[in-house]
């Protein structure tokens, strides 16, 4: 029986999600594109042979044609649509950040507590990005030894002109305090937030400079840089005992040309994690399929202890100084 999805909101990433589900996920199919704005749900919803389109994500929810939700509408529209998948009793593969407020992680949480098993699947695709598994394979075999720090960077070409450092830490890095905690298996301890000074005033908004200590005692650095100008540009080392790994983006070709050797970057993060949202999607239908949660996806928990992370974040921002990041108890449901 194949799947039938319908997408919620059907912006950038939703459209690219409609393309997945249409052509790259077996066993899925495009059911209904719901967006806010009906010419956007019709055009994406007949660029992707959907069945149908809506613009109320509540009532496409419920449809009796759909089996499951995949959330790619605004940050702040990703909690209350969870709890009505919850509520509706389908899964549902929600973009990133679960929610910006970890209080709002903590419902969804106790709603699928309640109903004593897991629904959604957050859209953290970094965990199924095959240079970040890789880097998690050489410590988890041994080669590296213990890890010891994590750098980390996070570049966009230009951020929109309302991004602030604070959006920087909400928004861009959740990405990182989620794949950093997979990658070295432990939470966070302390955060502090830095900003540089004497950027043009103009284009502060964005730069973010963080470090965070783990409970395991590993230091973890991430620049966020959303105006770095030359492209979407994500690095991350992970330094052991014995060695370290870096990732490499995929470059399918280099260019010689005037005395120079060199590859191109994408203008966004869809090139570069292309193959991360497929695995991510194909992992999310297979849990349709069976019931069986990935071993790698990200669940609420995790959407949660992102949320908590940023909120320290945003706090050590705003006040200065380094922030202790207190967790609520882990539900023996999240227990891996
Ligand atoms: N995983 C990733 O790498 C990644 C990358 C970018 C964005 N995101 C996340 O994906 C989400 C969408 O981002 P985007 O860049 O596609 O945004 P976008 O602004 O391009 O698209 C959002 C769409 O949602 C629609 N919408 C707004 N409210 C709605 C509602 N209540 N019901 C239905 N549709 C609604 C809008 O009309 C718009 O078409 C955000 O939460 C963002 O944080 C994730």
């Amino acid at each position: 029986m194949s799947v039938r999805i319908a997408i919620i909101g059907a912006g950038i990433m939703g459209a690219d999600h409609a393309r997945l589900v249409a052509e790259d996920v077996p066993g899925a199919v495009l059911q209904v594109v719901c967006d806010a704005s009906p010419e956007r749900a019709k055009q994406v919803a007949e660029a992707h042979g959907a069945a149908d389109a809506a613009t109320d994500p509540f009532a496409t929810l419920r449809r009796s044609d759909v089996d499951a939700i995949l959330i790619a509408s605004p940050d702040e529209t990703h909690a209350p649509l969870t709890q009505a998948a919850i509520a509706a009793g389908k899964p549902a593969l929600c973009e990133k950040p679960l929610s910006q407020n970890s209080a709002e992680c903590l419902g969804v949480i106790e709603a699928e507590v309640a109903r004593g098993r897991r629904f959604v699947q957050v859209g953290f695709m970094r965990r199924f990005d095959p240079s970040y598994r890789e880097m998690k394979m050489a410590l988890d075999d041994g080669f590296l030894g213990s890890a010891i720090m994590m750098h980390n960077f996070h570049r966009n070409v230009e951020a929109p002109p309302s991004f602030t450092g604070q959006m920087a830490i909400t928004n861009s890095a959740p990405h990182e305090f989620d794949v950093v905690r997979f990658v070295l298996g432990t939470d966070y301890h302390a955060i502090s937030v830095f900003q540089p000074a004497g950027v043009d005033a103009s284009r502060t908004g964005a730069p973010v400079f963080m470090v965070l200590e783990t409970q395991a005692g590993q230091l973890v650095n991430i620049e966020v840089n959303n105006n770095a100008a030359y492209g979407y540009d994500v690095r991350g080392e992970l330094v052991g005992e014995k060695g370290s790994v870096f990732l490499n983006a995929p470059a399918p070709s280099r260019h010689n040309a005037a005395l120079m050797a060199f590859e191109r970057y994408a203008p966004d993060w869809r090139p570069r994690f292309a193959e991360a949202y497929r695995l991510q999607n194909k992992a999310f239908v297979n849990f349709v399929r069976t019931g069986l949660f990935s071993a790698i996806a990200a669940d609420a928990w995790d959407g949660y202890c992102a949320a908590v992370a940023a909120e320290a974040g945003v706090e050590a921002l705003e006040a200065g100084g380094r922030i202790d990041i207190r967790m609520a108890e882990r539900p023996s449901l999240y227990r891996r």
